[in-house]
């Protein structure tokens, strides 16, 4: 008996000295398995006198409970160990500052739609959306560019069939005529007062000021009595909206076959207060937008009656706004996707 004894002080021993986890699988099968000392002194009790049974039996069962618990605690600490060494391995530093989470940020382009959507809905505009492969007939024909009209030529197009029905939108203009033809397939009348932002293509040349895929704002409003003043007030207040600032502009004549009268809409150069400087081509101005009053062919493609409404449009360069604003000299920057650059917003 006493020979079990002996073997299981000796396990306690080397329990506190083991060095790995392994070792402590070992001792615990030899100590507390089938054969082990603790089973083998249990089994003993048959041989002491029955008085002294019960405190055999409780110093048995306790000399087992702290083989136990010496075995769970050299196991936890051997795991802390292991733990440590793994981070100080790794030069684990907890006092440093977590590494940092990159941000993407809005694009500037979208940034200004984004402005402009706000602006316009405040003044009740409705936002639209169109196809970017579009109609022939949407995007020139109903718009009075018929096919033979020297103004297709301002319009690089990329078709997308050998029979040119199908095209890359040059322009947002071709969703004033679905916003039309929406309103009055489903029986309804003016006043009608949408916008429609999006991406353009044409078979551009790239150069600061050129890019074959570029963005537009499209702006329809058609009601009764709608006069070229409503068009210029409206457009000075978006502009101020926009820049935070008084905006001068100016209406310059402008040919777009669907507008009747049709006007360039130009803006000070804010980056210069007007003096001349690269963006504006020294000029002081900078070409906002192309509008005018809704011809009345087109009105009367779109279903409405051109005797008893009237209506201007104007179709935004929004790349040009987007220069203005965050003072960026080259056009190619814009979808050139350098991360340098759209960092900086
Ligand atoms: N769609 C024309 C273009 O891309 C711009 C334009 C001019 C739009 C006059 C209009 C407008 O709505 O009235 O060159």
């Amino acid at each position: 008996m006493s020979a079990e004894r002996a073997r299981i002080r000796e396990a306690l021993t080397a329990i506190g000295a083991a060095r790995e986890v392994p070792e402590l699988a070992r001792i615990e099968r030899e100590v507390l398995g089938k054969d082990g000392a603790v089973g083998k002194l249990l089994a003993g009790i048959r041989d002491v006198p029955p008085a002294e049974r019960k405190a055999f039996g409780e110093a048995a069962n306790e000399l087992k409970r702290t083989l136990e618990s010496a075995l769970a605690e050299r196991r936890a600490a051997l795991e802390r160990e292991r733990i440590a060494a793994e981070r100080a391995a790794e030069h684990f530093d907890p006092t440093l500052p977590a590494a940092r989470i990159e941000h993407g940020s809005l694009h500037p382009v979208t940034r200004v739609v984004r402005s402009l959507e706000e602006i316009f809905s405040s003044m009740g505009y409705a936002i639209l959306d169109g196809p970017e492969v579009e109609l022939d007939h949407y995007n020139f024909e109903a718009l009075n560019i018929p096919r033979d009209h020297p103004a297709r030529e301002m319009h690089d197009t990329f078709w997308c069939d050998r029979e040119q029905k199908l095209l890359m939108r040059t322009h947002t203009s071709p969703v004033q005529m679905r916003a039309m033809l929406g309103l009055t397939r489903s029986g309804g009348k003016p006043p009608l007062r949408v916008v429609v932002p999006g991406r353009c293509f044409r078979n551009e040349t790239v150069d600061a000021s050129h890019e074959h895929t570029f963005h537009q704002l499209e702006g329809l409003v058609v009601d009764q009595g709608i006069a070229v003043g409503h068009l210029v007030r409206s457009m000075r207040t978006i502009l101020r909206c926009l820049f935070r600032s008084e905006v001068e502009v100016r209406l310059r004549p402008g040919y777009f076959p669907f507008v009747e009268p049709g006007f360039e809409l130009d803006m000070r150069c804010l980056l210069c207060a007007g003096k001349g400087c690269k963006v504006c081509k020294q000029s002081g101005w900078v070409e906002t937008c192309g509008c005018g009053m809704v011809h009345p062919v087109v009105l009367r493609n779109g279903g409405i009656d051109p005797e008893r409404y009237t209506g201007f449009a104007f179709g935004m360069g929004l790349s040009r706004l987007v220069m203005q604003r965050y003072g960026i000299d080259d056009i190619r920057h814009l979808m050139g996707a350098d991360l340098r650059f759209l960092e900086q917003f």
